[in-house]
């Protein structure tokens, strides 16, 4: 039976890549994102299907995973639509912080509840796409870092629920990575050239990374069958 993998965010940066080297490796890969056309574009460009569904919204969510759990069971599933935004935290709103918590740590914490009878029905593997940020403090990044650390203690702590059913689950932790998030940022051209020259004076490797490198880290860590509540970095040094 063709193994089958569901990736959240899938028609963008590390989740496109991600999809894409799923789908060379074998797999039946299906991608979910939020604007229509990007999506269908991303899942005509890999030949794979798609769903449509904002995982902020948990009707929604409901919605999109119930073909999962009627088939014979999901492989993969890896949680990697996100949003970010750096800004002082004065300046955050009410409305910003349940727009984080829905999409960021409210979003992928209850797909992996609806989704967790079809990985069980695979001995199934989750990875939750988290950030470097959690361990190094970042200027004006208090509430994106508190969603990513939401979502290695609750990695951290599913791995052991999960562990009896055969279902892993880790997160990969990439630092900065060339991908479509930076513009979503709000920052000029020329803010976002300034920010990437200070950030790669600070990384040992000297540049940011690629959404490939972080895809091939994640399937790695996905097949690796020995490893459940593991935060893999993927971040050119900068955690050191
Ligand atoms: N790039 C970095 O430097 C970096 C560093 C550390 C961690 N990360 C993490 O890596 C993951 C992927 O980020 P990326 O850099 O590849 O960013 P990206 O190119 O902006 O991709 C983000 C993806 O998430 C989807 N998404 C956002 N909000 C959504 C929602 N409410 N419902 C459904 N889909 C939603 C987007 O879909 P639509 O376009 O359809 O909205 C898009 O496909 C994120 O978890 C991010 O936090 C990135």
């Amino acid at each position: 039976m063709k193994k089958r993998a569901f990736v959240t965010g899938g028609n963008s940066g590390i989740g496109f890549a991600t999809a894409r080297l799923l789908k060379k490796r074998g797999y039946d890969v299906i991608i979910s994102g939020r604007n229509y056309e990007r999506l269908q574009k991303a899942a005509d460009d890999l030949g794979v299907e798609s769903v449509q569904a904002d995982i902020s919204d948990l009707d929604a969510l409901a919605d999109m995973t119930a073909p999962f759990l009627e088939g014979d069971g999901l492989d993969v599933l890896v949680n990697n639509a996100a949003i970010a935004s750096f800004k002082p935290l004065t300046a955050h709103t009410e409305d910003d912080y349940k727009l984080f918590f829905d999409t960021n740590i409210r979003g992928p914490l209850e797909l992996i509840r609806l989704l967790l009878p079809a990985l069980e029905k695979r001995q199934g593997s989750i990875c939750n796409v988290s950030s470097v940020i959690v361990s190094k403090g970042v200027v004006n990044a208090s509430l994106y870092a508190a969603c990513k650390g939401a979502m290695d203690a609750f990695t951290r702590s599913l791995a052991r629920e999960f562990a009896p059913k055969k279902v892993r689950i880790n997160a990969v932790a990439p630092g900065a990575i060339e991908t479509p998030m930076f513009e979503k940022l709000g920052f000029s051209e020329e803010e976002l050239h300034v920010l990437r020259c200070q950030q790669e004076a600070n990384i040992p490797l000297n540049r940011y990374g690629r959404s490939e490198e972080v895809a091939a880290v994640i399937v790695s860590q996905l097949e690796a069958t020995y490893v459940t509540g593991a935060i893999w970095t993927v971040d050119g040094g900068v955690g050191v």
